[in-house]
């Protein structure tokens, strides 16, 4: 596979086309975002690290049924994957009341969430990613009625592997959000990326926290952190 033009820089990974027209590149880079691409740095490893991690999850994602963008680890920084029409809005699933939840209605932190709580944000930075609905998704084209009930299953179905997943190896899935796209066949593909970036992974002895929040709130040990999470989950680094 022959890389070509980069197509989309992200603030944390770069795409580029690929010598096949349905085929492109992601490159995940060290740099490390948050409130918005306000708060940037570089982080040694975290592109590695977020790679290898992201290829082990949405592995066993697809062994449970779940269609996912990837196909194959490149290199330590760089996988390929099936070109997608992404839809423009984030699927964001709670189990454990934290973050922006928190801040908008004033409930207690830490409060296990049942049922489990699904919101949608659009994706726009400079309108800081807004809280959305099912009828603005559909008023203004993003996706389809049809396509939003997908979106809502496949992450709960997510929800459900993952949880398991993580409460093995000792940690809380608090929350994460997951990016669908549209493949060349119509189907609804869950592409982006599931790292520590995009989540929020509480030590469920301590309550450790062992996401992006250490990046977010300074508390250092960013991608030691992340190593650890991948070291519990058996991923090979
Ligand atoms: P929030 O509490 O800030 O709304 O975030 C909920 C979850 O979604 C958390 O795990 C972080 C993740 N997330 C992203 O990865 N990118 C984003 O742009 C947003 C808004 C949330
Ligand atoms: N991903 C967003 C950013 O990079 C928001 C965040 O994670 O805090 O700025």
């Amino acid at each position: 596979m022959e890389k070509r033009d980069e197509l989309y820089r992200g603030k944390a990974k770069t795409v580029y086309l690929t010598d096949a027209e349905d085929k492109l590149i992601l490159h995940f880079r060290n740099d490390t975002s948050a409130f918005d691409g306000q708060k940037i740095e570089q982080l040694e490893r975290k592109g590695e690290v977020n790679n290898k991690f992201n290829h082990f999850i949405m592995s066993k994602l697809e062994s449970a049924g779940i269609k996912t963008q990837v196909e194959e680890r490149l290199s330590d920084t760089e996988s390929l994957v099936k070109k997608l029409d992404m839809i423009p809005v984030e699927c964001v699933v709670r189990n454990v009341a934290a973050g922006s939840l928190v801040k908008r209605l004033g409930v207690e932190e830490a409060k296990e969430l049942t049922p489990p709580v699904f919101e949608f944000f659009l994706k726009n930075d400079a309108l800081h990613d807004p809280m959305v609905n099912d009828y603005h998704i559909i008023s203004f084209g993003w996706a389809t009625e049809e396509q939003i009930s997908k979106m809502k299953e496949l992450t709960f179905k997510v929800n459900s592997v993952l949880k398991t997943l993580f409460a093995e190896a000792g940690m809380t899935l608090v929350d994460y959000k997951l990016e669908f796209g549209i493949d060349k066949q119509g189907d609804i593909v869950l592409g982006d990326e599931f790292t520590p970036d995009g989540c929020r992974l509480w030590d469920t002895e301590t309550k450790k926290k062992m996401d992006k929040d250490r990046f977010r709130q300074g508390l250092g040990n960013v991608v030691e952190t992340y190593i650890e999470v991948a070291k519990r989950l058996g991923v090979e680094l």
